[in-house]
C-alpha cells in the first residue's frame, strides 16, 4: 500500500512538473525585443561578439540587415563567429577586427583603423567582459576585471564618440549587471593592490559601467547620441570560465537560466527599440526599465571615477 502511494504521488509530481515546465521556462526566458526595426544602412560595433550575449546580439542586428563589427580579442574565434552569422542571416557584412580591451593600444588601434575605414558608427554596444578572474593586472598595470570591463569601454568609447555624434541619431549600449547592486567604486585601491575579492572586483567594474553611462549621458545632452545600460539576466555563457563550480552549476541549472539568445534580448531593445530613441542614462532589464541600486544613482561618484578614468587613460574627455 505505501509502496503504491509512494509510486502515485511520484507520478504525481512527475506530471505536474510537466505540466508546468513550459510556462517556468518562459517565465525564466524573460522579456523578448519585439521590434522589428530594420538597420540597414546602419553600422555595429559590438564587443566580444565571439560568443555568448554578444554573438547572438550581432546575429540578431545582421538578420536586421546592418554592417555588423565583431571586435574580439581572439581572430580565430571571431572569424568562426562572423562566418556562422553570414551563413545563418545570408548579411556579408559581418566583420571580425582585433580588439583586446586588456590593452590601451589594441584600442587605439582598433579604433583608428574604424575611423579610416567606416564612415558612420550608429550603434556601439560594450558587450565584453571577464568575471571572477584570479588577480591580475593588465600590460598598462590595470586590475583586470576593471580594466577589461570599465576602462577598456570607457576608451573605447571616447575614441569613437565623435564618429558617433556625425552619425547621429546614435546609441550607445553598456551592458552591466545587477551585480552593481553589492558594489561601491574603490577610489582608494582602484587597481585592488591593498585587497582583492575577485567577486567583488567583478561588482565594481559593473557598477563603473552604470555610473559611466550615468555620467556619459549627462555629457551627451542634445547630441542625439543616447548612452543606456543594462542587465542581461542570468545566462548560460562562457563567462564563468575562470571558476570550476560556476560551469558545473552553468550545467546543472541551464533549465533555470537563460539561453545566449534569450540573454541578447535586452541589449537589442536598447541597440533599435523605436520608443528609446531619445531615451538616454536609464538602466535595463528584460526589455524594460529596471531597478538602480543607489550607489548606481551617485551623480558625485559618477564624476569623480569620470575624472579618475580620464587621468589614469591619459585623455582629456570634457
Ligand atoms: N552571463 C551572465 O549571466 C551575465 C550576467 C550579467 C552580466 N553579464 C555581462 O554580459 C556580457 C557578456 O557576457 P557573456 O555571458 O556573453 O560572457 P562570455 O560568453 O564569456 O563572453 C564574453 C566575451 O567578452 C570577451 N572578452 C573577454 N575579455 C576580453 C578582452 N580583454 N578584450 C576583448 N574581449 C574580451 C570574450 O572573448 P573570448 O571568448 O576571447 O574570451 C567573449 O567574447 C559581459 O559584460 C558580462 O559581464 C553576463
Amino acid at each position: 500500500m505505501q509502496e503504491w502511494l509512494g509510486g502515485a504521488l511520484a507520478l504525481g509530481l512527475a506530471l505536474l512538473w510537466l505540466l508546468a515546465a513550459p510556462s517556468i521556462r518562459k517565465y525564466i526566458s524573460g522579456g523578448k525585443c519585439t521590434s522589428t526595426a530594420k538597420l540597414n544602412g546602419k553600422v555595429v560595433v559590438i564587443t566580444g561578439a565571439n560568443t555568448g550575449i554578444g554573438k547572438e546580439t550581432a546575429r540578431d542586428l545582421a538578420g536586421r540587415g546592418a554592417r555588423v563589427i565583431l571586435a574580439c580579442r581572439d581572430m580565430e574565434k571571431a572569424e568562426a563567429a562572423a562566418n556562422e552569422i553570414r551563413t545563418k542571416t545570408g548579411n556579408q557584412q559581418v566583420i571580425a577586427k582585433k580588439l583586446d580591451l586588456a590593452d590601451t593600444k589594441s584600442i587605439r588601434e582598433f579604433a583608428e583603423n574604424f575611423l579610416k575605414e567606416e564612415k558612420e558608427l550608429h550603434i556601439l554596444i560594450n558587450n565584453a567582459g571577464v568575471l571572477l578572474c584570479p588577480y591580475s593586472k593588465t600590460v598598462d598595470g590595470f586590475e583586470m576585471q576593471f580594466a577589461v570591463n570599465h576602462f577598456g569601454p570607457f576608451l573605447l568609447t571616447f575614441l569613437l564618440i565623435e564618429r558617433m555624434k556625425e552619425s547621429a541619431p546614435s546609441r550607445i549600449v553598456n551592458v552591466s549587471s545587477l551585480a552593481h547592486c553589492l558594489a561601491r567604486i574603490r577610489f582608494e585601491d582602484l587597481q585592488g593592490e591593498k585587497s582583492y575579492h575577485r567577486g567583488l572586483a567583478y561588482c565594481n567594474s559593473k557598477l563603473a559601467s552604470i555610473l559611466f553611462t550615468r555620467e556619459l549621458a549627462r555629457r551627451l545632452q542634445g547630441t542625439r547620441v543616447t548612452a543606456n545600460a543594462l542587465h542581461p539576466g542570468s545566462i548560460v555563457s562562457e563567462l564563468g570560465r575562470h571558476l570550476t563550480i560556476l560551469i558545473f552549476l552553468g550545467k546543472l541549472l541551464t533549465f533555470f537560466l537563460k539561453t545566449p539568445q534569450e540573454g541578447a534580448q535586452t541589449s537589442v531593445y536598447c541597440a533599435v527599440a523605436e520608443e528609446l530613441e531619445s531615451v538616454s542614462g536609464k538602466y535595463f532589464s528584460d526589455c524594460k526599465p529596471a531597478y538602480v541600486w543607489p550607489q548606481g544613482c551617485d551623480d558625485e561618484t559618477a564624476k569623480k571615477l569620470w575624472d579618475v578614468s580620464c587621468e589614469l587613460l591619459g585623455i582629456q574627455w570634457d
